[in-house]
């Protein structure tokens, strides 16, 4: 079966978006932190599972249907929030949800998206869900929650590991910051990347203009300076379970907590 863009595996498309994107994006998604060692060990980790394969059994008739949170699901997978998509791809966060609906899986869009919540519930529709960070004004929070669910969508996830930013340090040195802007130590990383250049980034200028965090609140937005990629100035350190309270009483639907390392962190 021959796709659009050649790409046959996760090797495939890790290799088309370092061609396509400029360095300083590529490595948002695909580097880790400092010397990178807790991206080594979750890859080795993962490359030691094996699968026992059992015989004998009639298979025909198998199904990768689950449930999950009590709504049924066509593959036991869900879309993770991912920062910044819709710098990747024009509008990346419309097509991931348009993927998630024909997949029949959930779409989660993260706060830190280049769309806003309602575009995406428009456009795309699906099994949306919503990832909120906490801010230290806890108000603006709040209201990105009144949005989620106005817009319909159906699963808040709460990140709490964002006491502090992970430390992009390939981030600083390769100049991308968010709200976005052209340096003298981009602009040739940018200018040497036309498909991005054209594809992404002109087509914005001629729409909607410089993409922002369309989810923020206005005060958020405002409050905002420029800082290298992943490193939200806005973050909160002060999260704790009184805020799950809070959140409780005002979003009526399912509630997740994204980020908890340790099991006694949950009891
Ligand atoms: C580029 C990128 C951006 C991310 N942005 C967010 C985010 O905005 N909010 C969030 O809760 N997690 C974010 N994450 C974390 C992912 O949701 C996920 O928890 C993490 O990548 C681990 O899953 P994986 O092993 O499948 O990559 C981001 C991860 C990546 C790689």
């Amino acid at each position: 079966m021959k796709n659009d863009f050649n790409c046959y595996n996760i090797a495939d498309i890790r290799e088309s978006a370092r061609r396509r994107l400029p360095r300083g994006l590529f490595e948002f998604v695909d580097r880790g932190t400092e010397d990178e060692v807790s991206l080594r060990n979750n890859r080795s980790v993962y490359d030691r599972i094996r699968f026992r394969p059992r015989t004998m059994v009639d298979v025909s008739k198998r199904s990768l249907r689950t449930t999950l949170f009590g709504r049924e699901y066509a593959l036991p997978i869900a879309l993770a929030p991912t920062g910044s998509a819709g710098l990747m791809w024009y509008e990346g966060e419309i097509a991931l949800a348009k993927a998630a609906r024909a997949a029949g899986i959930p779409f989660t869009l993260s706060t830190s998206s280049l769309t806003a919540m309602e575009r995406v519930a428009e456009e795309a529709g699906g099994d949306l869900w919503f990832q909120l960070y906490l801010w230290p004004d806890r108000s603006m929070s709040q209201q990105l929650v009144e949005r989620a669910k106005a817009s319909g969508y159906k699963v808040l996830i709460v990140t709490v590991d964002g006491a502090t930013s992970g430390n992009r340090e390939y981030n600083i040195r390769n100049g991308f910051t968010v709200p976005f802007s052209v340096t003298t130590r981009n602009f040739f990383d940018i200018a040497s990347h036309p498909r991005w250049l054209l594809g992404v980034m002109a087509r914005y200028m001629m729409t909607t203009g410089m993409p922002m965090f369309e989810n923020y609140p206005l005060e958020a937005r405002a409050k905002m300076t420029a800082g290298p990629m992943g490193r939200a100035s806005l973050r909160s350190d002060s999260v704790s379970w009184d805020d799950l309270a809070a959140l409780r009483k005002i979003w009526p639907h399912q509630l997740i907590v994204k980020g908890m390392l340790d099991p006694s962190d949950a009891r």
